[in-house]
């Protein structure tokens, strides 16, 4: 049996659903019930009944799927699979930057930890940071961590001012915009699509702004026929199934790499996705008390949404 069967059998006898980001190795993604973006994942997570969740993905999605599941048996093919702006965003230094500020509403983007949640009022992902800031009354001052692109694209988007956590994604930042111009000479007829978490001189040059799910829709059913795609390869996977007539650039890094690749995402194999399942290990552990303070900004997050 090959690897694939393997694991839909292992699906059936752990009554297991299998979710998967774009950003994850193609052979994976097509092995998954599921492919979505943070949000659409969170979703899911909330929803399903199956027994057992294996999160192909990075540590604090999988985390956030344990944080609505307790009871629930949480896998994830790479314990390692971290986030730079997860580990970026130190929970006792997050509190000592709050504790700076106090009376801010914290908004905290998904891309953290636990720990950093529970000091948090509501959750944001990509998809929904524009609508969730809208709804924070006008009062009152805000805190945005730990991405300060997202959070600037957020100020220019709602007309809000916040003081933002510095941290950033080492992938996104890799693009370059001097790269990025060129290609658009290169192709006039392109349409760029980017994701919030670059920078803003990147962000400059994009047709379309979006999360991972946001940026799948926007070339899907875009009349475009070509497009150049401004975050991690992965998405081309579903970019190239969903319109396989459609051509679409992935543009280098700066330091003339072709990849962008993120190497959190890709510490999961197909091969470690077969052994979590088979071996049920590694899965995510939280302490109760502190997982019920992640919760509640988590919930308010699903509600807002
Ligand atoms: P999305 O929520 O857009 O999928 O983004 C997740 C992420 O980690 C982007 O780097
Ligand atoms: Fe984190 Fe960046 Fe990788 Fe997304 S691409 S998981 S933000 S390191």
């Amino acid at each position: 049996m090959d690897l694939e069967n393997k694991i839909q059998k292992l699906k059936r006898e752990l009554n297991a659903v299998v979710l998967a980001h774009y950003y994850q190795e193609s052979e994976i993604q097509d092995c998954a019930d599921f492919v979505g973006d943070s949000l659409a994942l969170a979703q899911q997570a909330a929803q399903t009944t199956a027994d057992t969740i294996v999160f192909c993905g990075v540590h604090f999605m999988a985390e956030t799927a344990k944080i609505l599941n307790p009871g629930k048996l949480v896998l994830l093919p790479d314990l390692n699979a971290g986030c730079s702006l997860a580990d970026r965003c130190p929970p006792e230094a997050f509190a000592a930057f709050k504790a700076q500020h106090e009376g801010c509403f914290v908004v905290t983007y998904v891309n953290s930890s636990a720990a950093v949640k529970a000091q948090s009022d509501v959750i944001c992902t990509s998809s929904n940071a524009v609508k969730i800031v809208s709804r924070i009354p006008q009062n009152r001052p805000i805190l945005f961590a730990p991405d300060r692109h997202l959070g600037r694209y957020v100020m220019q988007q709602t007309g809000r001012d916040m003081l933002l956590w510095p941290g950033s994604c080492i992938v996104h930042e890799m693009f370059s915009e001097k790269k990025l111009v060129q290609l658009k000479h290169e192709n006039p007829q392109a349409l760029v699509v980017a994701h919030p978490e670059c920078e803003e001189a990147v962000l400059m040059h994009a047709d379309f702004i979006g999360s991972t799910a946001q940026l799948l829709e926007r070339v899907t059913r875009g009349v475009e026929s070509l497009f150049i795609v401004v975050t991690e390869p992965g998405i081309l996977h579903q970019m190239k199934k969903a319109a396989p007539h459609k051509q679409f650039i992935s543009p280098p890094a700066d330091n003339g790499c072709p990849c962008n690749t993120c190497p959190h995402m890709k510490l999961n194999t197909m091969e470690k996705l077969f052994a979590c399942m088979k071996n049920r290990s590694p899965q995510l552990e939280l302490p109760e008390a502190f997982r019920q303070k992640a919760l509640a900004p988590l919930k308010l997050m699903l509600e807002w949404s």
